[in-house]
């Protein structure tokens, strides 16, 4: 850990792109307390760590609970995450000590869209398993039926939480080809228009769609959404996605639901826990893509995290503006 002599002190979670330290190490109020490694803070470092902080920048891997803001004290003014999601953060206890929440909505939403359609296509289009097949030798020559996967032209996507992210996907899946773009969530949106969007009961989604892209937040009402009665209704070739949260999933009944071929494949961003571990059951399925949740990772974009963590960071320690306060 490293410390300088300066006025607020500031606790940052993890080492950052440096677009944001820069920003906290010249701001002169700030002493900068930094759990300098690219492994997570853990929990007893995190509660030492964050003692008397002015300021937290965490990152979606850290639970901030009412143990973590007894931990830091009265002095807290503000919680920035480098993270759209906020589901880490207890809301609840953190409103009622008036501390106030900066996140990075927008500015990584077209990494993640991008990302999100990059991995329906592999799962979809059996990509891992191809290039896995060339290198094993498994390639003996050009067979009419191996490797046959779904294609997006003349389908049904169904995406689980039609936001900011949610959109961006539909922008770029329709000019695949595809017919009907169906939505669901708690409220119809005005911009589903763009994509010609139609807002249906869950229900329908799931048992009407060829794709199914679940890209809501993780909330009390969403955590375990996708469970066995959900996947049980879905079309024996669709395809499941999900880049959200890994808990909008129950694993036990995806891992039934794609080994018994009741659905046909099905890629995954996000995981409980993250990391997966090595030995866990979905590995070994050969109709299921996990990624190592790199939605936004791409060097721009955490760039510009770092730059808004930190600008949101500064914003609740001076009592100013920040530019992407959460409200809640
Ligand atoms: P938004 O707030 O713009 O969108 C969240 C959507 O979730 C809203 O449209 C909301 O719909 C919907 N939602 C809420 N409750 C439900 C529900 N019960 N059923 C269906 N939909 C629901 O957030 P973003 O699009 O910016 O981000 C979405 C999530 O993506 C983040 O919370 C985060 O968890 C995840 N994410 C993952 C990344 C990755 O690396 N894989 C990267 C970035 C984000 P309504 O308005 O109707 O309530
Ligand atoms: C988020 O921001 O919520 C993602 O999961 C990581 O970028």
């Amino acid at each position: 850990m490293q410390a300088a002599g300066k006025l607020m002190k500031v606790f940052v979670t993890r080492r950052i792109p440096p677009e944001g330290t820069k920003i906290l190490s010249a701001a002169a109020e700030c002493e900068l307390s930094l759990w300098d490694t690219d492994e997570p803070v853990p929990r007893a470092e995190l509660l030492k760590g964050v003692q008397g902080a002015h300021g937290l920048l965490c990152l979606l891997s850290d639970k901030v609970d009412a143990e973590v803001l007894d931990a830091a004290g009265p002095n807290l003014k503000v919680i920035s995450t480098l993270s759209v999601g906020f589901d880490h953060l207890a809301l609840d206890e953190i409103k009622k000590r008036g501390i106030r929440v900066g996140y990075t909505p927008d500015v990584l939403t077209d990494a993640t869209a991008e990302l999100t359609v990059a991995l329906l296509l592999a799962t979809a289009r059996r990509l891992p398993e191809g290039v896995e097949e060339v290198k094993n030798g498994g390639w003996s020559s050009w067979t009419p039926l191996w490797l046959c996967g779904y294609g997006l032209s003349g389908s049904t996507v169904g995406i689980i939480g039609l936001g900011r992210i949610g959109m961006a996907i539909a922008q770029r899946l329709m000019p695949f080809g595809v017919k009907r773009l169906l939505y669901s969530g708690r409220t119809a949106k005005a911009h589903a228009a763009e994509v010609n969007g139609e807002f249906v009961p869950l229900d329908t989604l799931v048992s009407e769609s060829d794709f199914i892209v679940v890209s809501c937040s993780l909330t009390p009402e969403t955590q375990g959404l996708c469970d066995k009665a959900f996947f049980s209704k879905m079309k024996n070739t669709a395809i499941f996605i999900n880049s959200s949260r890994g808990a909008v999933v129950n694993q036990e009944d995806l891992y039934e639901a794609l080994s018994s071929g009741q659905i046909a494949a099905a890629g995954l961003d996000v995981t409980t826990p993250e990391p997966l571990p090595t030995n866990h059951p979905l590995l070994t399925l050969k109709n299921c893509v996990v990624l190592p949740h790199i939605g936004s990772a791409t060097y721009s974009t955490r760039g510009v995290m770092s730059d808004l963590a930190a600008r949101n960071l500064l914003g609740g320690l001076r009592g100013t503006e920040m530019p992407s306060e959460l409200t809640f």
